[in-house]
């Protein structure tokens, strides 16, 4: 943290959330909270609320959430000091030399020089490529159906035949060995010295969502292997959490956002005025570019490639995005290989029309799962009808779980009756509406039982905020230990130590954390929605399974790392005290609103 956080804590508080979004969001007052259309996501009713006592915002559907710093930092793009800094501006305070610690220094420099070596060799290569000796490169491209404006968009570039030319510019740039080794664009060796990793590839440079490149991409010109090289992670480049096209699809302002695998595929589709085309880096789709997505859409249509491959990794990229709530529908390129080709062969018209026709992604699981079934066979089809039912079970919410009910048995001529008695019995057997035991395809969520036990810290948290008067009842159970999420357990910290001394003030805590997205995790915290449970009895119950839970995965947590972790013993045994006693006690919700 840059600036002390009293500072920060004074800026927050000097900046009424409601006056600063208002100027950006049109919010109009019901009840205790301010609502309006969520600027972070396309919709048409509003579920974006600003609360004024709590001095936080939340949306319901897309789940952006933080304080006053965290909404500027999501709507104006701007880092956590940028923030505070604009904040103070505007409430006439001076802010103090921000206070670099010797190692952050060190690393904000090092980052500033990444990034400038990165833009540096981006623009070499975008020089080369329209060089004399670029001509190789520029007709590679042009022979694929790229314009010069898209060339030019992409910033499109081409490396060299010659392996040590962009090492030798770069350090006649006054850029060190070390620094262009540890940003990927050369290596060193004994016997070459320093040599480049690019050379003789056309070059797709990677920008970050604000447009700095952060990496590139090279492929070769003919059938060599391998076809693409791809920079390696660096402290500017986490492949995990950036997506090829971002920075031009995040304006875009579709509700939709294509996912494709390569990036000749979003370049072709921006060509064809598909600006909301965009593409994981040369990896597997993550959680981490899911949760990117979500803030700029609503729904993923996935265009992978129509091969094995493509459908498998169509499926997993599935799971990730529905773990994010995110609605994926997938489209087919039949008889193309990718959406590249595809544009190429049938045009943009048709294109679109397949976009109209892609597929629920549940559908899409269910076509692929039923592959694997005989359906002229009884015994198989049975199977593949329990398979389908304990599908049907994932899906919690009632009305949800009925229509696709209803889809599913129209669609395979199943009797809805019979489906529902299915799923029932399945229900019962696992004590929940939720499958204990995953489907072969491997379609469930593989960290489903991650989210479970942080979905349980979550809604820990939520109870002690909304009502912290019930803290004093379990405090002697629960420390900051028992959060095994980084970020709750600093929540949990600040959270208990200011129950105590009577001053709770949830927004303080979310600017505890400088980048947005632990920002946001922290605000879920405070926004997670409290299942409406009724009477005071079930209240109750539910509150005393949480506890228990939290308890025990604290408890399971521990227990896994005796023997290498020094404080796990002490942890282990208290926790199964407690667990004893959490057994035995009822917690009173009477006093408690
Ligand atoms: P594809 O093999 O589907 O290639 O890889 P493509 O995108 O259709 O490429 P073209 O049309 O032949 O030029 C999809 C993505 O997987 C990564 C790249 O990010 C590529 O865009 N990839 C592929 C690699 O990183 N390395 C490889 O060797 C191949
Ligand atoms: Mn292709």
């Amino acid at each position: 943290m840059y600036y002390p956080d009293d500072i920060i804590e004074k800026v927050r508080s000097a900046n009424d959330i409601v006056d600063v979004i208002g100027r950006y969001v049109k919010i109009q007052k019901k009840g205790n909270s301010y609502f309006g259309l969520c600027p972070f996501h396309n919709e048409k009713s509003p579920s974006f609320s600003v609360s004024q006592s709590k001095q936080m915002y939340h949306c319901f559907g897309c789940t952006a959430g933080g304080n006053v710093i965290t909404f500027l930092m999501q709507y104006e793009n701007l880092t956590f000091q940028e923030a505070v800094k604009m904040l103070a501006e505007r409430a006439g305070i001076e802010l103090p030399e921000p206070e670099y610690s010797e190692e952050a220094k060190q690393k904000k420099d090092r980052r500033n020089r990444l990034m400038e070596v990165n833009k540096e060799a981006a623009k070499y290569f975008y020089y080369q490529l329209r060089a004399p000796q670029g001509k190789k490169g520029l007709d590679y491209f042009t022979e694929r159906k790229l314009s010069e404006d898209t060339m030019k968009q992409f910033g499109l570039g081409y490396a060299n035949v010659t392996s040590d030319d962009l090492a030798k510019y770069l350090k006649t740039k006054g850029f060190e060995d070390d620094l262009i080794i540890e940003a990927g664009l050369a290596t060193f060796d004994e016997k070459y010295g320093l040599h480049d990793k690019f050379w003789n590839r056309v070059m797709f440079p990677i920008q970050d969502v604000t447009g700095k490149v952060i990496g590139f991409g090279g492929r070769v010109m003919g059938d060599a292997k391998p076809k693409y090289l791809n920079s390696p992670d660096t402290p500017v480049f986490d492949k995990s959490r950036n997506l090829y096209g971002l920075n031009f699809a995040r304006s875009s302002r579709s509700k939709y956002f294509i996912l494709c695998e390569g990036y000749m595929d979003v370049i072709a589709m921006h060509q064809a005025g598909f600006n909301m085309a965009v593409a994981s880096l040369g990896t597997a789709f993550t959680a981490g570019q899911a949760n990117l997505l979500r803030r700029y859409a609503e729904e993923v249509i996935l265009a992978y490639d129509s091969d094995e491959a493509g459908i498998k990794a169509a499926l997993r990229a599935i799971e990730i995005l529905n773990e994010v709530d995110l609605t994926a529908r997938v489209l087919s390129l039949e008889p193309y290989k990718d959406p590249d080709e595809f544009i190429k062969g049938l045009g943009r018209d048709e294109f679109m029309e397949r976009i109209s026709r892609a597929k629920n992604s549940f559908f899409f699981e269910l076509e692929v799962l039923s592959r694997n079934y005989d359906l002229n066979d009884p015994e198989s089809k049975t199977k593949f009808h329990n398979e389908i039912a304990k599908k049907l079970c994932a899906f919690t919410q009632e009305v949800k779980r009925d229509n696709y009910i209803e889809a599913v048995c129209d669609k395979y001529g199943i009797g809805p009756e019979a489906m529902r008695k299915l799923i029932t019995s399945y229900a019962m057997k696992t004590g929940d509406v939720r499958p204990v035991e995953r489907p072969k395809s491997g379609i469930a969520p593989k960290n489903a039982e991650g989210e479970g036990k942080r979905a349980v810290q979550r809604l820990f948290l939520t109870w002690i905020v909304d009502s912290p008067g019930i803290y004093q009842k379990v405090k002697k159970y629960v420390s900051p230990e028992d959060f095994t999420e980084e970020i709750f357990r600093k929540v949990a910290e600040v959270l208990f130590k200011q129950i105590e001394s009577d001053s709770l003030n949830p927004a303080s805590i979310i600017s505890m954390f400088d980048d947005e997205e632990s920002q946001k995790t922290a605000a879920s915290v405070f926004n997670e929605r409290l299942r409406s449970v009724e009477s005071r009895s079930e209240k109750e119950k539910a509150f005393h399974d949480i506890l228990y839970s939290l308890k025990k995965n604290s408890y399971d947590y521990y227990s896994s790392k005796l023997g290498s972790d020094v404080d796990a013993l002490k942890q282990v045994i208290d926790g199964k005290k407690a667990l004893e006693e959490i057994n035995k006690i009822h917690i009173s919700l009477e006093d408690e609103k």
